[in-house]
């Protein structure tokens, strides 16, 4: 499963990043206003960071409009995927933008139906928001496992991104799910590797070699 950092913190990214194991990132509205810049000046730094695709969202909601965000966002770098809503505006610019090549995530989906409409727009990737419908009571992950149903019935290449993630139990049950790739919030992300007996495990190793006096001669 490829993992993306859902934020639009370029600093938090970069140091992510040196993990090498960030495969994309995700941005919105909202994470870009958390940083109060300018949030093509933003993207361009998350896009020399990381090398895979930086999904930019669009804040037009009428398909001339998304169609030339998305145009200005594409300019930024070659790895811009260009995020649009699910509505029916946003499925006309995602036909348009795919058409010239220009990979797009469409966002905010929370039905199986919208997934696979999406998917016949042309959408490289289609974010089903996990966290949100656990929130409202419906149970997100079953969301994912019927989108992978879907797709994989009529082979559509769309690839599962699953979205809104509140902890480790959703990275979890998103790969057993086969989501193709989950955007994680930093601080979800720095938490990947916690577990109290990797812990305690290699604090018996070091000590106990440090008490037989265990050596690593040089070459
Ligand atoms: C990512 O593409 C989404 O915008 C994000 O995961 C939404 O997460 P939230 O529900 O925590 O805002």
């Amino acid at each position: 499963m490829k993992l993306f950092i859902d934020s639009a913190d370029p600093g938090e990214i970069a140091k992510l990043a040196e993990t090498g194991l960030v495969d994309g990132v995700t941005t919105n509205p909202s994470l870009a206003a958390k940083i109060g810049r300018d949030y093509v000046d933003v993207l361009e730094e998350i896009c020399a960071k990381v090398a895979g695709p930086i999904s930019a969202e669009v804040l037009a909601t009428d398909v001339a409009g998304m169609i030339s965000e998305g145009k200005r966002f594409a300019k930024i770098a070659k790895n811009i995927a260009v995020k649009v809503p699910l509505t029916w505006d946003g499925l006309k610019a995602c036909r348009a933008l795919a058409d010239t090549g220009i990979k797009i995530n469409v966002t905010l989906c929370f039905s199986p139906v919208q997934a696979m409409v999406a998917a016949k727009a042309g959408a490289s990737f289609i974010s089903p928001f996990i966290g949100r419908l656990d929130d409202a009571g419906h149970d997100g992950m079953e969301l994912i496992r019927e989108i992978r149903k879907i797709y994989d019935n009529y082979a559509f290449k769309t690839e599962i991104l699953a979205a809104s993630i509140r902890g480790i139990p959703h990275v979890r049950e998103a790969a057993l799910a086969h989501a193709d790739i989950a955007t994680i919030p930093p601080d979800v992300f720095k938490a990947l590797l916690n577990h109290p007996l990797t812990d305690k495990g290699l604090a018996a190793f070091l000590a106990d070699a440090k008490k037989a006096g265990v050596r690593i001669r040089d070459e």
